[in-house]
């Protein structure tokens, strides 16, 4: 894979200048075979994994996206509204050059259920599938949908491996608030899964009464009187059923994280040119460099787009303030103008921080589109600009 080490001059502190990230160098590198997309929420993550994956499939590659929550408009357009688990073909694509595409929306509680049934025997996999507790913990528990979409990366790679079917797997990152809980989530439900609190319940549906303490009888006895007691006994079948799959679970999410670290993959950090957004992305790169997980660079996506015309900030405001009362359209699109200038210039600044943090990171800036970006038109748009920012 290309990493660029090209470091900035001495006028860094005042103009720094990252990089370029070289979008189509990575996606037609053969060795690159995992792009993983991450930022925090909003910032254009699974419109840039899309984006990624359609142009590195009219390239030639043989791709699949994993995607987390499309927009609604932009999953029909790729046919992928089905929530079946499925990788799909994506239809409408110049697939000359012998690529190809196929598309899913992660289906997080089916995704669960496929682990527990590939870990345990039917009968014991039924018990846990119906169960009000497995039901809210697969669906709800914070965490789950990250878990979930490193183990459909798990899954697809090993049979990819296996079966050849594709040479490149990019993945959308769930909807969270910080990127690090991509990172962070499955070691906390694994944790959260044989932790200490799940034990203690789990020690009065294994052994008879008499095993239990007696601070544990209390424990129980005052938890039957909140929760009732078939709250209680569907708690304690549900952990005295999931035991079995503990070890599983914790050695499948350390098998997906080795993959992540390995130099196959490619992290694509995505932010917004806002404060929130580079300050998060900042961390991330940290952190992948600190868990030595490889990172391809930086997408500032929704840039604002500089005005055609030349004049500053300064000088529409001033032009708009000498025209008052007289030609007040003329004035309201110098005003705009003025405005569109200042919130250009105010996020180079924030760019050009970043970059000044960390030289090493290459970038590239894909400018805001005048509308939403829902159809393969667009996203062939932002795969272009990605290549070219
Ligand atoms: N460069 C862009 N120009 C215009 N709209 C964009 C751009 N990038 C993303 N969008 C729109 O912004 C919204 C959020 O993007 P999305 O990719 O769903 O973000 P995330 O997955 O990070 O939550 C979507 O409606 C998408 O169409
Ligand atoms: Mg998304």
């Amino acid at each position: 894979m290309t990493r660029r080490h090209t470091r900035v001059g001495p006028l860094a502190a005042t103009d720094a200048r990252a990089p370029r990230l070289d979008v189509d160098a990575l996606i037609d590198d053969s060795a690159v075979g995992i792009i993983v997309c991450c930022g925090s929420g909003g910032v254009g993550k699974t419109t840039t994994s899309a984006a990624v994956a359609l142009r590195a499939a009219e390239r030639g590659r043989r791709v699949v996206v994993v995607t987390i929550d499309p927009a609604r408009r932009l999953a029909q357009a790729m046919g992928i509204e089905r929530l079946d688990n499925t990788p799909r073909p994506v239809t409408g694509l110049d697939l000359s050059r012998g690529g190809g595409l196929d598309a899913m929306m992660l289906d997080m509680k089916s995704t669960f259920d496929e682990v527990v049934i590939s870990q345990t025997t039917p009968e014991k996999a039924a018990q846990i599938l119906e169960n009000p507790f497995y039901v809210a913990l697969s669906t709800s528990f914070a965490g789950t949908q990250e878990y979930m979409a490193m183990e459909k990366l798990g899954q697809i790679h090993r049979a990819a491996r296996k079966d050849g079917s594709y040479d490149l797997i990019v993945v959308d990152t769930p909807p969270s608030r910080s990127a690090l809980d991509f990172l962070d989530a499955p070691e906390r439900l694994s944790s959260f899964l044989d932790g200490r609190f799940i034990r203690l319940l789990l020690t009065p549906a294994k052994g008879p009464a008499r095993l239990m303490s007696a601070g544990l009888g209390l424990i129980t006895n005052a938890l039957t009187k909140i929760v009732g007691a078939q709250v209680l006994r569907d708690m304690q079948t549900f952990v005295a059923a999931f035991d079995t799959l503990f070890g599983g679970f914790r050695q499948r999410a350390q098998q997906t994280y080795r993959l992540l670290q390995a130099d196959g993959t490619a992290f694509l950090v995505v932010a917004a040119p806002e404060p929130d957004a580079l300050r998060e992305a900042a961390y991330f790169t940290e952190r992948l460099e600190a868990d030595r997980m490889p990172l391809a660079g930086l997408v500032v996506n929704r840039a604002s787009q500089q005005p055609e015309s030349t004049m500053s900030a300064e000088e529409a405001m001033a032009a708009a303030a000498r025209l008052n009362g007289e030609a007040s359209v003329t004035a309201a699109l110098l005003r705009l103008h003025s405005d569109r200038a200042r919130m250009v210039a105010s996020e180079a600044r924030l760019i050009s921080r970043f970059a000044t943090g960390h030289p090493d990171v290459p970038m590239t800036v894909v400018p805001a589109l005048p509308s939403d970006v829902h159809d393969l038109d667009g996203l062939r748009q932002v795969g272009a600009l990605l290549a070219s920012g």
